[in-house]
């Protein structure tokens, strides 16, 4: 069968998952169980099912995550039933000159489906954003995102497919992530692109998240035919990498404890700023000085590429203890203390990015992921970009956080990389992908 994944995929990546601020259910009062899954699936391609049980027990690392059976059981279902509507069986297919891709993205706490055409031309993007869910908590609850992109993730790839103007069946290939990501939300968005797959008999890409952020960008600005040095620094991940033209690449240094966007989530969390919090903090910082408090910069000195920020964390959480909460302090003032806080993150993420490319002998320099959409570091990256006569790539802001476009840009690339996948339900979810 002509599917194709990304298994041969070179990346190396950090033994990290999704690391963004995560609240067990457990620790919340008053949560409500999981209710049974009693399904009534329907999709763009005109699949009705009710209340079709599934008999397959969940898989060990299903059971390990804490994901409640029915709940898997419901994901089971989606593909069940799909499978059970369709009789074709895949033919093999020679490569379209042009791929129209559908991507799917829900990794974390963002539901999102696109249409794009060879990896560049956008015909819809859809996001079903997952902040008002998580905002009481501070931070994502892992069983919660799986239940809301359950609820979305049909609604979602409708409207992509509605917006681009075309049905499922004229869709060359369905793209997804397969991870690194919470692992029951990742399972939501591949069983429905698996479903999809097979009952379309179109081929399946599955893409690796990170990936997905680095074609974040070149969408829309020049299309990269020769090698760059990316950072991606998220909410899960801050790692440098060295990307060849055709989208593999290799990892160079990754943090080792807390990632920037992580920083930046639970110190807002600790001075009470809400969810998530890089945003709050960037636009709070634009009134403050970055100069007012020196806070600590890990490895600044060093030669190595890895990070450390659960340290300027600490810091920030001793300067709380010491001169008392913001509402009520006279001795210093919020603003200021966030600036300092974001410089310390920003001075050690340039000056780490631009070692990279200097090691590394290369003189583009490409940064993504959630934290590239910090104004601040976008200033600095273009200053030390123009004194240091340095191309820099910087998704625009859409395309910083979490979003599908990038899952199908990438599978275009992917998939003139990658061979053909022997077996489609072989797939399965990653919660850490190296
Ligand atoms: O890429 P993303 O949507 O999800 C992951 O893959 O992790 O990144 C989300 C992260 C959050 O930690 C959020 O606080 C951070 O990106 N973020 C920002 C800004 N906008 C989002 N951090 C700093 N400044 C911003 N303007
Ligand atoms: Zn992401």
């Amino acid at each position: 069968m002509p599917f194709i994944h990304g298994r041969q995929s070179n990346m190396k990546h950090p033994p990290s998952c999704t690391k963004k601020q995560l609240i067990h259910m457990r620790s919340i009062p008053g949560a409500p169980p999981c209710p049974p899954f009693t399904a009534v699936v329907r999709c763009s391609f005109s699949v009705r099912a009710v209340g079709i049980k599934a008999r397959r027990p969940p898989r060990t690392d299903q059971i390990r995550s804490g994901l409640s059976s029915a709940f898997m059981n419901g994901l089971i279902l989606i593909e069940k039933v799909l499978i059970f509507f369709v009789t074709k069986s895949a033919d093999e297919r020679n490569p379209p000159d042009t791929m129209l891709v559908l991507g799917i993205e829900s990794s974390c706490d963002e539901t999102a489906a696109a249409v794009v055409e060879n990896g560049r031309r956008i015909l819809s993007d859809v996001i079903a954003s997952q902040v008002a869910v998580h905002e009481p908590y501070g931070g994502v609850v892992p069983e919660l995102a799986s239940r809301k992109h359950v609820e979305t993730i049909l609604p979602v790839i409708d409207q992509a497919l509605r917006e681009a103007g075309i049905t499922a069946s004229g869709l060359d290939a369905v793209a997804v992530t397969r991870g690194p990501g919470l692992i029951g939300a990742l399972l939501v968005g591949l069983s429905a692109a698996k479903a999809m797959a097979y009952a379309l008999n179109k081929p399946l890409i599955a893409v690796n998240h990170l990936e997905g952020h680095m074609q974040a960008a070149f969408i829309e600005g020049e299309e990269m035919d020769r090698p760059c040095v990316c950072l991606v620094v998220s909410g899960g991940h801050t790692a440098l990498y060295r990307v060849e033209p055709d989208g593999s690449s290799s990892l160079l240094g990754s943090t080792r404890d807390d990632a920037a966007g992580e920083a930046f989530d639970k110190v807002a969390k600790l001075l009470n700023l809400g969810y998530p919090g890089g945003a709050v903090i960037d636009a709070l910082s634009a009134k403050g000085d970055p100069g007012a408090h020196a806070f600590p910069r890990a490895f600044m000195d060093s030669d190595s590429l890895e990070f450390s920020f659960s340290g300027i964390k600490t810091a920030v959480a001793h300067f709380v203890r010491r001169f008392g909460p913001p509402s009520s302090s006279e001795i210093y003032r919020i603003e200021d203390l966030v600036a300092s806080f974001q410089e310390a993150i920003v001075d050690v993420l340039v000056s780490k990015t631009i070692k990279a490319a200097n090691r590394c002998k290369l003189r583009d320099i490409a940064v993504v992921g959630g934290v590239a959409a910090n104004r601040r570091l976008r200033q600095r990256l273009s200053e030390e970009a123009a004194r240091l006569q340095l191309n820099i790539h910087l998704p625009s802001m859409r395309f910083c956080t979490d979003n599908a476009v990038m899952i199908a840009a990438a599978a275009y690339f992917n998939w003139k990389r990658s061979g053909f996948c022997p077996d489609l339900f072989e797939l399965d979810a990653l919660s850490r992908w190296f």
